[in-house]
This record gives C-alpha cells, structure tokens and sequence, in this order.
C-alpha cells in the first residue's frame, strides 16, 4: 500500500529536493513503513513551532514558564526509555572480525530481514519526517550529511537543535548530488485508525544498527536521545569513525575548546572523558577570578572531527550544533555558561517540573524545591526523597539547548576549516595512580596512554570503588569497527602529519587515604590546562617520570591558590608498585584486542615496563 503523501494542516508534503536517490529511498521505506503522511522537514521557525505546538496536544512536551524559561519545554520518557541502549546496539559489518570484540555484532543479512520484519508498516496512523541533517558547518569540507527519516516529532524538535537541518541542508545535498548517510528511525509503536497517541511513544523491543559498508543507520523502539537522534553516537561516531578509518582522518568523542592567554595567544586542545567525567564543564571552563587575563572558548563538548590540513596540522570541527547535556549537577556553580545555555529555547528531559512551570534537578541550587513532580510524573519533596531514595530528576535527566546561545562559544566555533589543535587530553576518573596531569613522551606513547585509559564506573556506588572499565580514547561504546584497528589507525595518524599535538593525560578525581578528593576541580582545573599550553609552546618545566613528563609545584600557576606542596606531591605522586599492577591490568585489552593491535603499542607496554 503506498501512503496518502497527503499534507496536512502545515505540513509540506512535496520533496524539496531533485536528489533522485533520495527521493526514491523516501519513497521506498515509506511502502515499508506505512505512515499516513509524508513531510519534508525545511528547518524554520514556523515549523517548530507547529511541531512543538503540536507535542504540547498530545502531552509530551509541557511548556515552561515562559517568563523564567522563555521558548522551552519539558518532557518526560516512560522508565524503560531514558538512557543509550548499549546491549541493543549492533555494528552489522560483513564479518564479526570488522566489529571486534568489543562490540554487538550481527550478520547483516540476517539483522536486513530482521529490521525489514520490524519496519513494516512500522509507522502508520503517524508522520514519517524527512529530516536533512549537517554534521558541521553547512557546506563545510569537513562536514558530512545525513537523511533521518523518523516518526518522532519530538526527535525533529530535538535534531533541530542539535544539528543544521533543513531547506539549506537539502540544497547542499542537491549541489553535486552529494552522497547522504540514510538514517532510519521508528519509535516502534504505529496507530490503529482512531486509536489515541500516547506522550512517550516507544516499544520494548529495541534495535540501535549500524551497516558500516554502506554507511547505514535503523534505529527502533526508543525515542530517547542517543538512541534516536541517530546524526549523534550513531552518525558522527559509529558511521563516521569507518568513515574516517577509510579517509585518513578522525571521528572521536571528545571535546573541543581554546585557551585564550592574557596575551591573546589561543591554543585548541580536544579532550577525551568518559560519559559522565564532566566533558561539558571543562568546555565551559571558567578560569579562577586570579588567573587574570585568562580565557576559555567552547568549540564543542562530546564530539570532534579531526583531519589533517595541507600544512600537515590537525584542525578539528565540532559536527554539532548544539549540548545534550546531562542536568544533575549542573549549576550556576559548577557550570554557568552551561546554565545560562538552557535559561531559553531549550528542551528538558526527564528532569523535575516545580509547581511555578520550571524545571529543577539535584545539584541546580543547594536547596530543593518544597515540592515538584518527579521525572516520573508523581509528586516529590524532600522528606519523599529521603524516605524512598528517588532523586526528583533521573540521573541522565537532560537538557538540549543551542551551542550558539552559549557565553563561551568560540568566535570561530563554526569556521568552515575548523580550529588548529596543538593538544590532546585524555582522562578518566580514577581514585589511585593516576596523577593530576601528565605528558606522554611521544605520538606513540600518547597513543598507548589514550588506548589504555579507563574510569571507574561510579565511584560513588558500594564495592564500585577503584573498578576500572577500560575505555580506550572514550570510544567504547561508540568506535563503529574493530578496537585495535581503530587504535592502530591512531598510530598511522602520525604519518599524515608535519607535527602531532602533544598528548596527556588528566585525573580530576584522586583521592587521600581517607577517600577525600585531593583536587578542588572546575575552575582550578585551569591551572592544569595553563600548564598543558604552555608546555605546548616549549615555555614550561616538567620532570620525567618512568610514565611520562609532570610539572613541578613551581610548574604551576598558584595565583590565588593556597595549595599544599605536601598534597600536590600526593596528587602527583607516580608510585611504581602501583604502576606495576596498572600495567598488568592493561593485559586484559591486549588479549581482547590482540591481532589486531599494532606492533608500537606491545613496544610501548614493553619501554613502560622496563621504565618501572
Ligand atoms: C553522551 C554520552 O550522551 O557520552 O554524550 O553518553
Ligand atoms: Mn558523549
């Protein structure tokens, strides 16, 4: 049955596009999933606002308080739908050895039949929108182009903010008839005739897949953020990270951001943390009011394409346009670019809705409202809280807000060539042995320190303490092929390259004997960061170590600091027996990913033994 391409009231149902291919692959994959209309999503103003409007009607979204949170809305998931689905996530590549062993793999014939089963008529009684999509600056040579095709208006609302979308994205497709990676999504819940939508549309069964041969996206069951808005974890890293592999350049998770010296001299430096290890804090930084002079600019704050310039330079963009932060602890204190990002235009997830129409989340102020619905819908207060346990907000309640209403943002954060990175940081959240900062001695020895980087999984949680996940350059859960020939292709990097940034490595989070963290964090992480710029620049101090180079109490700008010598010695201190058994435990990713790891990697576990 084809659909009725039927507009509805403000909805266009004509293509804006002479993209033949696309416009037969729409075609197509709406006679398999049935939606009662067609729309072609052109990006405006007017559009959103009718989309919203229309989320409001059936109850997803909430309209704030337009006086406090001007143009934002609230919504709530259902409980079985409020986080990335890593169990659920598959790299369908034409062999099990092309997804490694670190991640879900199924064949891709086998998983086609499957998805086509799913989809079929997966979408009636609804919408199917046909979202363009920029990965960076539109027009960019560094950008790439999706095509998401997805039942969700709320997922339309979301990428609208997150990414460039929309008429100018299919007149980019229409130049050269640019090649699209085609994402399809389903929340997975279609509608009898007459039968009544509900808020949070979504199914229990749930399927993240990735064809790597053939840059493909299907995405079903979840309307939730990494899940759904497939131009995020699954485009511009899973896809992108093959596509970068085959390319001769770099698709990671990390953020991206400038520090500006008194001087005016900027220095970009992309960092790789774990989720939840505070990526977007350190993109917001805001140095300590002593460190006069001293600037951070925001590029980007979970994603970098990084590619080799003709100068032989790594220039890095970041491909979103917008934050998908996580909300709990996120504050005026802690990150107030951040707050002054979501305070209009925003969208909040699974966060508390106060009785004045705003939202609210543990660690926004030091006191909690007297009484709000919880992210569930159901009333909370303090007492409530402390009686069941349950947080007001989900843990991974979020915000989505536009990057362009950021204080922070850098003035070339949308510069078609992307910014020049000198630096590149890698960090976990480790209670022991690791030290605040250090500096690998080489590309490859950077490499090896990235490649075995792990963070404890909540250190917070009983018996979690000092479990270390190993997360190699944070790309876990999001590299879209084999974990060692990723790794190995960090090391054919260097190749392309006249000169490699320089790398290190930081832990915010170690610990006294008496589990106390012996760092403050947030603004006093600048002091680390002048540290990294100036060894950059060959201008500071450091002392070797059997791991790499650290800097001394006196390497440090204390201005404004009153800090132990006798704590920054524990904070720094490289013990060997520790050492020791850091490097034991490092076999376990050796012999996961042994074939297919490169050779200057057993060298370099080789040189760091012999060194302790
Ligand atoms: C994210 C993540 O949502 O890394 O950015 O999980
Ligand atoms: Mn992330």
């Amino acid at each position: 049955m084809k659909p009725s391409i039927i507009a509805q009231e403000g909805i266009s149902s004509s293509p804006p596009t002479t993209n033949k291919h696309l416009i037969r692959w729409v075609e197509k994959m709406a006679e398999l999933c049935h939606p009662d209309s067609i729309h072609w999503v052109d990006g405006s103003q007017a559009e959103y606002d009718f989309l919203c409007e229309r989320l409001v009607a059936v109850g997803t979204f909430t309209r704030l308080n337009e006086e406090q949170w001007p143009g934002c809305f609230y919504a709530r998931s259902v409980p079985g739908d409020v986080a990335r689905v890593e169990d659920r996530t598959f790299i369908c590549s034409l062999s099990r050895d092309g997804a490694g062993p670190t991640n879900n793999w199924e064949d891709p014939f086998v998983m086609r039949r499957r998805l086509k089963q799913l989809f079929r008529g997966c979408m009636q009684g609804r919408t199917m929108y046909v979202l363009p999509f920029s990965m960076g600056p539109v027009g960019s040579p560094l950008s790439g182009i999706g095509v998401q095709l997805t039942d969700s208006p709320y997922v339309v609302a979301q990428m609208r903010i997150m990414a460039r979308i929309g008429a100018p994205v299919f007149a980019e497709i229409d130049k050269d008839e640019k090649r699209v990676v085609p994402c399809v999504h389903s929340v997975g819940m279609p509608l009898k005739p007459g039968q009544p939508d509900v808020p949070w549309p979504c199914n229990e069964t749930k399927y993240i897949v990735h064809f790597p041969e053939t840059r493909e996206i299907w995405s079903y069951g979840s309307g939730y953020g990494g899940n759904a808005l497939l131009s995020k974890k699954c485009f511009a890293l899973r896809i992108a990270s093959n596509i970068a592999r085959d390319e001769g350049w770099m698709a990671e998770h990390m953020l991206i951001l400038g520090v500006e010296s008194p001087e005016g001299e900027k220095t970009y430096v992309a960092a790789a943390f774990p989720s939840a290890c505070g990526k977007t804090n350190f993109a917001m930084l805001l140095p300590p009011k002593a460190m006069e002079g001293w600037k951070v600019w925001t590029v980007g704050d979970d994603i970098a394409w990084i590619r080799p310039d003709a100068e032989g330079r790594l220039r890095a963009i970041n491909p979103e346009a917008g934050f998908f932060g996580v909300a709990p602890g996120t504050s005026v204190n802690t990150n107030p670019a951040a707050m002054a990002t979501l305070a209009r235009n925003a969208i909040f997830t699974n966060v508390a809705l106060t009785p004045d129409g705003g939202v609210w989340w543990e660690g926004m102020t030091d006191a909690p409202p007297a009484e709000c619905q919880d992210w569930r819908g159901e009333r909370w207060t303090p007492a409530i809280g402390r009686e069941t346990g349950r947080t007001a907000a989900h843990p991974n309640g979020r915000f989505t807000a536009p990057a362009a209403q950021c204080p922070t943002m850098d003035p070339d954060w949308e510069s078609p060539q992307g910014v020049p990175i000198s630096a590149i940081i890698f960090g976990g959240r480790r209670s022991t042995t690791l030290p605040l900062v250090y500096q690998a001695f080489n590309w490859s020895s950077g490499v090896y320190i990235g490649a075995t980087m792990g963070s404890e999984t909540t250190a917070a949680a009983a018996g979690a303490l000092g479990k270390v996940r190993r997360d190699p350059m944070a790309m876990l859960p999001f590299c879209g092929y084999h974990m060692g020939d990723y790794i190995r292709h960090w090391i054919k990097m260097q190749r392309e390259l006249a000169m490699t940034p320089r790398v290190f490595h930081v832990n915010w989070f170690r610990r006294d004997v008496q589990g106390r963290f012996l760092w403050p964090g947030f603004s006093e992480n600048m002091r680390v960061l002048r540290w990294i710029v100036e060894r950059v620049h060959g201008r500071a101090q450091g002392r070797e170590t059997p791991i790499g180079w650290v800097p001394r109490y006196e390497d440090i700008d204390w201005t404004g600091l009153d800090f132990p010598r006798s704590t920054f010695d524990e904070l720094m201190a490289v013990e060997r027996a520790a050492w020791r058994k850091e490097v034991i435990s490092h076999e376990e990713l050796f012999i996961d990913l042994h074939e297919h790891l490169p050779p200057e990697l057993i060298y370099e576990r080789e040189l760091l033994i012999c060194r302790l």
